[in-house]
């Protein structure tokens, strides 16, 4: 008897093992390069150009009186929310925040949209086809990622640490507060990033307040998890951290300087600060490029592991009631994770402010448009740009009102019914958007300065 249950057991052991070698090895034998043929030509082939397009080609209805009308506001809506011909050149560096809406739209079989398959019957994605989007959306990801664990969700949790050198995080850290990079001695980095309360500025002010009491156009985001964005500002004009640390210095409503060059002069007055630069970057010293990249050494350890969240997607069941774990399942089905998507709940993608509807045209008369308004086309110029900002993380977002680039929204509540409004084009129930901002709640993480 024993010794037929332990024949059972080898033989289920060893089919187990030869699917799961047959599996690994039958994925590897698609080249990465092919599968991307076969997603381009899923793409293409089930009409997803004929709207996420900015060129798209009309067709044959799209002159008749109403069909035509409403077939435009879809288009227009469709490349809004996701651009997939020019995309579709690229997907070997697809970024996660396409990879969260193709998933989403395989998963919920959104699309085409009702109206469209009503008259081009077929063009939903078929078994197969599913297949091979998802199999490439996680392995795409899993390369993003750099592991397999986690590929199969849109958003994921942080890390518990990034490497870094302790010697110049503690060097950025003391420039991070230090007031001497502002032009009269008063303002540091940690002045309008306050990284006690959440790495934003104080929650009364719509937009930051810089030197001689100036009024800058934004609100001031968070630093927190910020070394997980793809780029760095609203608009994106700073590749990465270094690279956005020497901006505020010599922005004449922030810190006031003129130059680096003044600034690096004031800071090397200070004879021990200088020998610890030349000691930490031998060769160079103290200057503006070892000022900004300890500076960007320190901000990679301010990261927030450990919210409830995070706990619980890695195994802890009991980290989220239930009512949090069903704004978690609102917060993806609804398709929030489409755009808030990575270890940051966004910061991946550029997104128009409004998908649906006119979000400029509505907003609170007191609110006066200005430059920053134009979003990514004030950086890259291109009017296609217009209005599109990067998606700012949620991560310890119930510790950061105001809320939006603008600072226009106090209340988690009512950004979540504007985000359903203006990116969903949906009506939500009070009960729903509570969910969803209870859910947000827990993500508020873990870091040893953070006092709330
Ligand atoms: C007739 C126009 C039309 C076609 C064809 C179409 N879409 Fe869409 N798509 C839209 C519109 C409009 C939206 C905006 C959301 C909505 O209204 O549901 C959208 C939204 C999306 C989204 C955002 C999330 C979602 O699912 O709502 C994705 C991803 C998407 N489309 C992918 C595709 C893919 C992939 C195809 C090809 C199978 C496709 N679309 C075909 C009109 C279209
Ligand atoms: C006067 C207030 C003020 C000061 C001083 C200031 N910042 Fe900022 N910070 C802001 C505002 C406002 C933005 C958003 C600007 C924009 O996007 O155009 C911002 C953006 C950022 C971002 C980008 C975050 C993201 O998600 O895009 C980082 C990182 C950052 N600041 C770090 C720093 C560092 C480092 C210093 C010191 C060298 C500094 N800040 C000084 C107000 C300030
Ligand atoms: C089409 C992309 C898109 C979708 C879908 C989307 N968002 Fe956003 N979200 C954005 C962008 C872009 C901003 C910044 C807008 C601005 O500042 O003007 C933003 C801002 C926010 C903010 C304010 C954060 C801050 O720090 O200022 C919250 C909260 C938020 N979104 C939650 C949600 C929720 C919840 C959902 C789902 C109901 C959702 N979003 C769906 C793109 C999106």
């Amino acid at each position: 008897m024993k010794k037929t249950v332990l024949w059972i057991f080898a033989v289920l052991a060893l089919a187990v093992a030869g699917t799961a070698i047959y599996r690994f090895c039958f994925r590897k034998s698609i080249p990465e390069a092919e599968q991307i043929v076969q997603v381009q030509s899923i793409l293409q082939q089930n009409s997803c150009f004929v709207c996420h397009s900015f060129e798209p080609e009309k067709p044959f209805y799209a002159s008749f009186p109403v069909i035509g009308k409403t077939m435009e506001k879809h288009m227009r809506h469709a490349v809004r929310f996701v651009e997939l011909e020019e995309a579709s050149e690229d997907l070997a560096n697809a970024g996660e925040a396409l990879l969260a809406k193709l998933e989403y739209c395989v998963l919920e079989n959104t699309m085409p949209i009702i109206e469209y398959k009503m008259v081009h019957w077929g063009t939903s994605f078929n078994k197969a086809e599913k297949a091979v989007l998802t199999d490439w959306i996680r392995s795409r990801r899993a390369e993003i990622l750099g592991s397999e664990e986690f590929a199969d969700m849109p958003v994921q949790p942080i890390p518990a640490s990034l490497p870094t050198d302790p010697a110049k995080v503690d060097l950025g850290k003391r420039m991070f507060n230090d007031t001497r990079i502002s032009l009269d001695n008063t303002i540091s980095c940690a002045s309008c990033h306050i990284i006690e309360d959440g790495g934003a500025d104080h929650e009364d002010e719509r937009t930051s307040e810089g030197i001689n009491g100036l009024v800058g156009g934004v609100n001031a985001p968070t630093v927190y998890n910020a070394v997980f964005n793809i780029q760095q500002f609203w608009n994106g004009r700073a590749a990465d951290l270094k690279e956005q640390a020497a901006g505020p210095p010599v922005n004449p409503v922030e810190m006031g300087d003129q130059t680096w060059d003044d600034i690096v002069a004031r800071l090397r007055k200070d004879a021990a600060l200088v020998k610890e630069f030349e000691q930490l970057f031998p060769g160079e010293g103290l200057t503006q490029s070892s000022v900004t990249e300890a500076i960007a050494e320190y901000e990679k350890t301010l990261i927030t592991p450990d919210s409830r969240f995070d706990l619980y997607i890695k195994g802890d069941r009991n980290a989220l009631n239930e009512d949090e774990v069903k704004g978690y399942k609102a917060f993806i089905e609804n398709g929030c994770a489409a755009c808030h998507a990575g270890k940051n709940f966004g910061g991946q993608s550029f997104e128009y402010m409004s998908v649906f509807g006119n979000y400029f045209a509505e907003r609170d008369d007191d609110i006066q448009r200005n430059a920053d308004d134009d979003g990514l086309m004030g950086f890259t110029g291109n009017p296609r740009d217009l209005e599109r900002f990067k998606v700012p993380g949620l991560r310890n977002v119930a510790l950061t009102a105001p809320y939006f680039h603008d600072g226009s929204e106090d209340d988690m509540d009512d950004a979540v019914e504007k985000m359903f409004e203006y990116q969903l084009g949906v009506d939500p129930s009070d009960k729903l958007v509570d969910r969803i901002t209870d859910f947000l709640k827990t993500l508020t993480g873990k870091h040893p300065d953070l006092k709330k």
